[in-house]
């Protein structure tokens, strides 16, 4: 599933230089740009004579808002270094789709057209998005220009398998828009988090009652799922250990299915050994029933029946205290939504699971929807953070992490 997650200012303050070769897939590069725009970025977009027989540049200047760049020979550019100083400003060069033959002239670093020419003259770091039948991208000579580019240091974001619009089916098609956009955001992301193996929990669990019925929680798993995505752009390894929840996972990302509290603790502990950070945002069930009945409850007529029915329920193993009370236990940092008394019970959750860091919210604040405002609290006090939407808050925990992380190593 590909469904975009973005903010207003995933790329504040950034220029991309988006390029684009000839091949069907420029058409994916419409919605591209509009995602990039939408996410605060500046973009100015170079075309190969080729890629304006398949999307003409005025669909690209009505999208980006500047002149689009696709002749090398143009007078009316300036001081005619139109190749310089198009990327003297740009953060990321990104070729989408860039195809065989480009991949070709730039392996060799020929500057025969505008594009070509940025590529050679750019002084920011470059990612291209091949793009081309599944023959071509397996052909030897592409395979060996592609080596070539990585060796120069240029990132190759893709390509995808599935079908082709030559109607075959094979690896060779471009990245979606919105992973092409994942793919830029993490490229500009600071690595604070590199070298952190993360384990998370996410989302509600939930706990059987027979084969359709079960007790589950409100939580949407939003929090979790933007925690996750924030932290491996920051350079972490994250595995999510998830209930069940109705969202994509974040580009890069390892995800393990969970239904049950048992479940999730199950796969906690498989996953632990090696982790340096556990995040346990789940809303995990206290309570479970005794009794999973193998076929569906029917509803009894029984004169006792009709007074009602009576579930009986055990405690649930508290998976965060568990990890946090493991011999090498990673840094672990715990969530609490309480409904009142935020400060009294989230600290008092803090010491008796020993955890160094606690999220608190006010469920009013958090549960369900897209802004969330938390305190943290540790050992030094609490820390209130102010009303924001779940993805910026997200990146505001990367910071309160990695300094707490860098403190505590
Ligand atoms: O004790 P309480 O459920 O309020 O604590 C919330 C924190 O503990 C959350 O971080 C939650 O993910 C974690 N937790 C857990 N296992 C449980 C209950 C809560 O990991 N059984």
């Amino acid at each position: 599933m590909s469904v975009c997650i973005q903010t207003s200012t995933d790329l504040a303050g950034k220029k991309i230089l988006l390029g684009i070769t000839g091949g069907i897939a420029a058409y994916k590069c419409a919605e591209l740009v509009r995602l990039l725009k939408k996410s605060g970025a500046d973009v100015l977009v170079g075309m190969t004579d080729a890629a304006t027989r398949f999307v003409t540049p005025l669909t690209f200047q009505a999208l980006s808002g500047h002149p689009v760049a696709v002749d090398a020979w143009n007078p009316d550019q300036g001081n005619g270094m139109h190749h310089i100083d198009l990327t003297r400003t740009a953060d990321l060069m990104v070729v989408a789709p860039a195809s065989a033959d480009f991949l070709a002239k730039i392996a060799q670093g020929r500057a025969d057209d505008l594009l070509s020419t940025l590529v050679l003259a750019r002084d920011c770091p470059l990612a291209v998005a091949p793009a081309m039948n599944r023959q071509m991208w397996s052909n030897p000579a592409t395979q060996r220009n592609v080596a070539q580019l990585r060796a120069d240091g240029i990132s190759i974001w893709g390509p995808a398998s599935g079908a082709q619009a030559c109607g075959e089916t094979g690896e060779g098609r471009m990245q979606e828009a919105c992973e092409l956009l994942e793919q830029i955001i993490a490229a500009l992301t600071p690595k604070v988090l590199a070298g952190q193996r993360m384990v998370m929990t996410v989302g509600p669990t939930f706990e059987p009652l027979d084969p359709v019925r079960g007790i589950t929680n409100r939580s949407s798993g939003q929090m979790g799922y933007a925690m996750a995505r924030a932290f491996g752009q920051a350079g972490a390894e994250v595995t999510l250990v998830s209930g069940p929840v109705n969202l994509a996972t974040p580009l890069g990302v390892r995800r393990i299915d969970v239904e049950s509290a048992a479940e999730m603790r199950q796969a906690v502990m498989r996953e632990i050994g090696n982790a340096t950070v556990f995040v346990g945002v789940a809303a995990v069930a206290d309570y479970r029933p005794v009794n999973v009945a193998e076929h569906k409850l029917k509803k009894t007529e029984s004169e006792s029946a009709q007074r009602g029915r009576t579930i009986e329920l055990t405690t649930n193993p508290d998976i965060l205290a568990e990890v946090a009370a493991l011999p090498a236990a990673p840094f672990c940092v715990g969530f609490a939504a309480e409904s009142q008394h935020l400060d009294e019970y989230a600290e008092a959750k803090r010491r008796r699971k020993k955890l160094p860091l606690m999220i608190g919210n006010l469920v009013a604040d958090g549960l369900g929807t897209t802004d969330n405002q938390v305190t943290l609290y540790d050992d030094a006090g609490r820390h209130p953070l102010p009303l924001l939407h779940k993805a910026d808050l997200a990146k505001r925990l990367v910071e309160e992490l990695a300094k707490r992380l860098n403190a505590a190593a």
